[in-house]
This record gives structure tokens, C-alpha cells and sequence, in this order.
């Protein structure tokens, strides 16, 4: 197959924070994957900025190492790297003083695209704009790329948006959902609007339910005292998984362009329903004890009092004509099972059977996505039973892993990161969060969790390795149906 990769123009990608975790772990080796493909200019330049006293040289090791723990063994050719290395710069710089500003902006080239990669907290968004903007080191066509958590919540969002629109336009304004960026999210466009198959099935007088699953086998880890104050409300379902709902619900869109899949989207969020009480699930992991002893969450985040949720499973209900009546379960967690992420499409019975009932164990069409591992699809479908015995129907899927079908393009598939910062380059900003759309989702988490909160309820705790709290199966017990197993 031929690449046909749209190429993009000489840059100067500034990073914040470049000595920090997400860019060693996914910056700094996204763009080296893209310079070992061959989709990044000669040109191009990275410049480093961060309180370290640190030059140039220092900067390239530490890419370099980057490089040597993120990047498959595959891709390590010491001439492409130290020809990536050489597009590096490093300026320390003071994100809430004056030092480094006048120096960076004596690197920058007015005359390519210049982008500024914020990879840093959020109480710092405001400084640096203010900076970049007061030392004339943005122009009217800078972008900017800010990351998660946009906010805590409803307030402090619109804050946040308000800061950095005094400064830059909102078509200079890239707000990362690194979801947006995974191969396989942006397949659910193409399998929805590029197939004549499935739309005309896809509403409520089809579709019986949706569910989605982002589960994961890892704890918090070291980020407890952030992941503490958020939880997975916050920290998955306002973003990352309302992304995936919007995706799967929003009407077509009329062309695939930034404005015109945002707008989409928005009409989604602000159709939510509100919640009820029993209609939400959240858990907190235990420990296990025994030789492979995990650690518990509230030992994680050391705060025996915490009620904050590492699983939430949710009854999202969509007011509008498309979906009224189809609910769409949401869950997601952490210690789980099994590392899995998929949409479930669950398709209604056929309106009268033709075939003996008693012979048949009746299953519905099941559409399943995965987006991870293994992206791919799989539809479950009814078929007779080979061999002579009469008409016997079983259910068999047809089954699609994108990694059999597209061959190595299939199974060389990009990080989130790399296409997303290649297309803040390009200038499109499709895969991002608009403003008013992250408002919107603050607007319907605020009242979610702020009713939890006003109840005092506690989580329920669920074993580490499980598919969560029992009350989750209930959640789809009492509607007649079943999760999907978790498995990897
Ligand atoms: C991040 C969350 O945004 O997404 C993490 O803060 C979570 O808690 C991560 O682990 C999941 O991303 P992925 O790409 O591993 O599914």
C-alpha cells in the first residue's frame, strides 16, 4: 500500500515542560517516530524549555534516552536519531518570571508555522501565555497545545478558556483529548459515514443498547495525590469517554472538517440527560495479599478516608430522536481484569422469527470495536449450524483484526500523540476539544458528581483483578442484560 501521509510544513515546536514526564514519555518519542517515518521536514525544529539549567547537548541526551526507553528497538537507527536530535534546542526558561523569554524569542523563526506544546499544570497556562504573548514571541497564526485536566470542573474550565482567550483566538487553541488521537477512535467516523451499512440500523429502532469499556489492570500508581482530587468521573468519563459517546451518537456531520464534527458533537453532550442516583456505580479497589500482593487504592493515594472512585459505571440516556430509549452504559476502571477498551453494539431481535424458537439459542447482532489491544472489529451474526439435522441457528462473528486485514500498516499503528501533534502543524483541529464543547461536558459531570458528594456515598469496593463492584452487574441486570466480559 501507498503511504499517502499529508505532509506538513516547517515547524518550530516549542515545548513546556520538556523535561517532564509526558514529554520524554510521549512527545519527544512521537516525534522521533514521525522523523523516522519520514513525515517530519528537514527544517523542522524542536525547542526545549523548562526551569533546568540545562543546554542544548544536555537536551539531546535526554531525548536521546527517551528514545532508547519509548521507541521499539525497531525504529533505533543511530543515524536517524542523531539526525533528529540535531532538530533540538533547549532554552530554560522562567514559565512565571522574565529570564529565558528574550532568548527563546531570538530561536524562533517568524516565517514557519510556530506551535507551543504546554506540557505542563494548568495553573501555569495563564503565565505563559501572557509571556508568549507580552514578549511578542506569538503571532496571530501561533497554535497552542494544551493537555488534560481542562478543569476540575464547570467553573474552573470556563476560567481556564477565559485565560487563554485573552491571549489566542480559539482557532489557535489545541485542547488534547489524547483519545481523539487513538487509530481506532477515528475508524468509528469511518466505519459509521463511510459504509452504507450500518447508519440506517444505527438509532434507538435498532439498537437496543451501546456499551463502552476503557478498563485497565493498572493502579494508580505514582499519581495518587492528582488521581486523589479526580477520580475516574473526572479523570476518564468527562473527557475520554464522553469523546467515544459523542463519536458512536452524533448525527453525521456534513463534511469532515473541524467546526462541522465539533458542532456534532456539542448537540450530543448538551442532549444528555441528567442523572439519577441509581442509575451510577463507583468503586474503590482492594488489595490482594498472598505472593503477588497489590496494594490497595486508599493505600495508593495514602488517604484511609477517601471516597474518591476508581470505577464508575453509568446509565447515560440521550435525549433526542435518534436515541430516546436506547441507553448507553458507560464503565470504566482501574486493576480491572483485563487491559481492554471496546464499543458494544447491541442490535434488537428481528420483529417475528420464521424459525422454530425451542431449537434456537436466540442472540442479537453484536457490533464490537475494539480499540485496544487488538483494534479491530467483530460482528456477531446468526447462521444455520452446519451439518444435516434440520435448522439449527448458532451465532458466529465475522471477525476483522485491522492487523490481518491492512497487513504492516495495520499492525505499525501511530501513538495518539504523534498524529495529533502532526495535525496541530497542519493546522487541523478536528481532533480536538473545542471550548464550548469541554464546557459542556463539565456542565454535565458537575450535577453527577456533586449529587454523589451531597448523598455522602462511599464506593464499593471490588477485589483487584475483578470486573468491578457487584452493584455494576445490577446497573444492567435490572434492564434485562449483561456486560460483556472483560477480557485482554
Ligand atoms: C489518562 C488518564 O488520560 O488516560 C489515566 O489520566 C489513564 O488515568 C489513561 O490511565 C488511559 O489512556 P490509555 O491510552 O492508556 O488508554
Amino acid at each position: 500500500m501507498v503511504s499517502r501521509v499529508i505532509p506538513v510544513e516547517v515547524f518550530d515546536l516549542v515545548i513546556f515542560g520538556a523535561t517532564g514526564d509526558l514529554a520524554t514519555r510521549k512527545i519527544l518519542p512521537g516525534l522521533y517516530r514521525r522523523f523516522y517515518g519520514g513525515h517530519m521536514p528537514e527544517e523542522a525544529r524542536i525547542i526545549g524549555c523548562a526551569r533546568s539549567e540545562m543546554d542544548a547537548a544536555g537536551f539531546r541526551d535526554l531525548a536521546r534516552r527517551a528514545i532508547d526507553e519509548f521507541v521499539d528497538a525497531g525504529k533505533h537507527d543511530a543515524a536517524q536519531i542523531a539526525a533528529f536530535l540535531d532538530r533540538l534546542e533547549y532554552v530554560p526558561v522562567d514559565a512565571t518570571g522574565t529570564s529565558g523569554w528574550p532568548e527563546l524569542k531570538a530561536l524562533m523563526r517568524p516565517d514557519v508555522v510556530n506551535a507551543f506544546y504546554f506540557s505542563v499544570a494548568p495553573a501555569l497556562f495563564g503565565e505563559i501565555a501572557e509571556r508568549l504573548h507580552g514578549h511578542g514571541i506569538a503571532g496571530p497564526d501561533a497554535r497552542i497545545v494544551v493537555e488534560k485536566p481542562f478543569g476540575r470542573d464547570l467553573a474552573s474550565a470556563r476560567a481556564l478558556n477565559a485565560t487563554l482567550a485573552a491571549h489566542f483566538d480559539e482557532h489557535q487553541i489545541y485542547r488534547i483529548d489524547h483519545y481523539l488521537g487513538k487509530e481506532t477512535v477515528q475508524n468509528l467516523m469511518a466505519v459509521r459515514f463511510a459504509n452504507i451499512l450500518f447508519e440506517p440500523l444505527w438509532n434507538s429502532q435498532y439498537v437496543d443498547h451501546v456499551q463502552i469499556t476503557v478498563a485497565e489492570t493498572v493502579g494508580v500508581g505514582g499519581r495518587g495525590s492528582y488521581y486523589d482530587k479526580s477520580g475516574a468521573m473526572r479523570d476518564m468519563v468527562q473527557n475520554h469517554m464522553m469523546q467515544l459517546l459523542c463519536l458512536i451518537a452524533m448525527e453525521p456531520p456534513y463534511h469532515y472538517d473541524p467546526d462541522a464534527v465539533r458542532d456534532e458533537k456539542l448537540k450530543v453532550i448538551r442532549a444528555l440527560q441528567p442523572m439519577a442516583a441509581g442509575d451510577i456505580v463507583r468503586g474503590q479497589y482492594r488489595g490482594t495479599g498472598g505472593k503477588r500482593a497489590l496494594s490497595s487504592y486508599l493505600d495508593d493515594v495514602e488517604n484511609p478516608q477517601s471516597r474518591t472512585e476508581s470505577y464508575i459505571a453509568l446509565k447515560v440516556q440521550i435525549a433526542n430522536w435518534r436515541w430516546q430509549g436506547t441507553p448507553f452504559y458507560l464503565r470504566t476502571g482501574k486493576r480491572l481484569r483485563a487491559r481492554t477498551s471496546e464499543i458494544a453494539i447491541t442490535f434488537k431481535q428481528p420483529p417475528h422469527s420464521i424459525f422454530d424458537e425451542a431449537d434456537h439459542d436466540w442472540r442479537e447482532n453484536v457490533l464490537v470495536i475494539r480499540l485496544q489491544p487488538n483494534e479491530g472489529m467483530n460482528l456477531k451474526v446468526m447462521i444455520k449450524e452446519p451439518g444435516p439435522g434440520g435448522m439449527r441457528l448458532v451465532q458466529v462473528p465475522l471477525d476483522m483484526s485491522f492487523a490481518d486485514a491492512l497487513g504492516d500498516e495495520g499492525a505499525d499503528i501511530p501513538d495518539a500523540y504523534e498524529r495529533l501533534i502532526m495535525d496541530v502543524i497542519r493546522g487541523n483541529q478536528t481532533l480536538f476539544m473545542r471550548g464550548d464543547e469541554v464546557e459542556a461536558a463539565w456542565a454535565w459531570a458537575d450535577p453527577v458528581i456533586a449529587g454523589w458528594e451531597a448523598r455522602g456515598e462511599r464506593p464499593q469496593g471490588y477485589d483487584s483483578g475483578s470486573s468491578g463492584p457487584d452493584d455494576a452487574l445490577m446497573l444492567m441486570h435490572r434492564d434485562g442484560r449483561r456486560w460483556r466480559e472483560i477480557r485482554g
